[in-house]
């Protein structure tokens, strides 16, 4: 089969799966599966397969028809300039939780301190982006997925930064030794509602760790947990950076004001929805 004929079959196959973008989606597919990039596609449609390379083509096809996130055949994602390795076993890094990774960059370049926690760490994009860019910080992670904490700690490898970030099994802050205080505790907890649930696309709903995604009855119930725990373990001036859903800042904000946090604060995403919380620990 030709690289023309090849991206056709597949196009045809993903859109009558309901897949968005089927022709983008099946380039995508084509160029993991002979290890070429893009470029090449279009430069030599009549480039004819071999065996091996269809086979591979063909598997990875349908497994997108059957709505599996692209990421998680391929094998990685992009997060702030960042490559890091996914699986099932970790949520797919997305681009509105580098907010987190912005807002936390900012805070922790003006402290003298720099250690922080992150909550529900997963795949570690959110701490191993900080801590490529503030080379004196030091990063604990916490998660209740031991297989996520494995993911993280090969990504911190691949990146350099292992040896400044220590993880940890634990029911949010749990497990975690608070007796020195953080600067900041930066969370993307699971924050979708039971009801909300079923009506998610399939790739998120089917393939994604439920662990990462649901949030309880209301979507609030970790977020909640989380606001009390972390005001015990943050430093006086501390602050809190947390990705929350689009419809939760109202909610949010006031968890946040009636446990007496400072400078209650949410940052918008690209589409304007309110997306990520920034509160400060009052100073002593
Ligand atoms: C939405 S994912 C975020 C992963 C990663 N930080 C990111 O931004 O891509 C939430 C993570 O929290 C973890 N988690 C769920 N409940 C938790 C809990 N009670 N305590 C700690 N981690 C939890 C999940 O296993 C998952 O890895």
């Amino acid at each position: 089969m030709r690289i023309s004929e090849a991206i056709r079959f597949a196009t045809e196959l993903l859109a009558s799966s309901g897949v968005e973008n089927p022709r983008r989606e099946a380039s995508l597919l084509l160029s993991t599966s002979i290890n070429r990039d893009m470029a090449f596609l279009i430069a030599h449609p009549d480039y004819e397969l071999s065996e091996q390379e269809l086979n591979l083509f063909r598997q990875y096809s349908l497994r997108r028809a059957k709505r599996e996130p692209f990421q998680y055949i391929c094998g990685y994602q992009e997060f702030y300039g960042l490559k890091f390795s996914v699986s099932r076993d970790v949520l797919i890094p997305r681009p509105e939780t580098e907010l987190i990774v912005e807002q936390a960059i900012r805070f922790l370049q003006i402290r003298e301190t720099r250690q922080f926690c992150d909550i529900g760490i997963g795949s570690g994009c959110i701490s191993i982006a900080i801590l490529k860019h503030v080379p004196d910080s030091f990063g604990i992670g916490c998660d209740v997925s031991k297989r996520a904490l494995e993911l993280a700690r090969k990504n911190a490898q691949m990146h350099g930064v292992a040896d400044r970030l220590r993880l940890i099994v634990s029911d949010i802050l749990l497990n975690v030794d608070i007796s020195n205080g953080f600067d900041l505790i930066v969370s993307n907890p699971p924050y979708i509602s039971k009801s909300e649930f079923p009506n998610l696309q399939p790739e998120v709903r089917d393939y994604e760790p439920r662990l990462a995604l649901l949030g309880g009855e209301d979507g609030l119930e970790i977020i909640q947990k989380l606001i009390l725990q972390a005001k015990r373990a943050l430093k006086p001036g501390g602050k809190l950076i947390m990705e929350i859903g689009y419809d939760q800042a109202n909610a949010v904000s006031n968890i946040l004001q009636e446990s007496g946090w400072n400078d209650v604060d949410f940052i918008a995403d690209l589409r304007g929805f309110l997306r990520v919380a920034v509160a400060t620990k009052p100073p002593l």
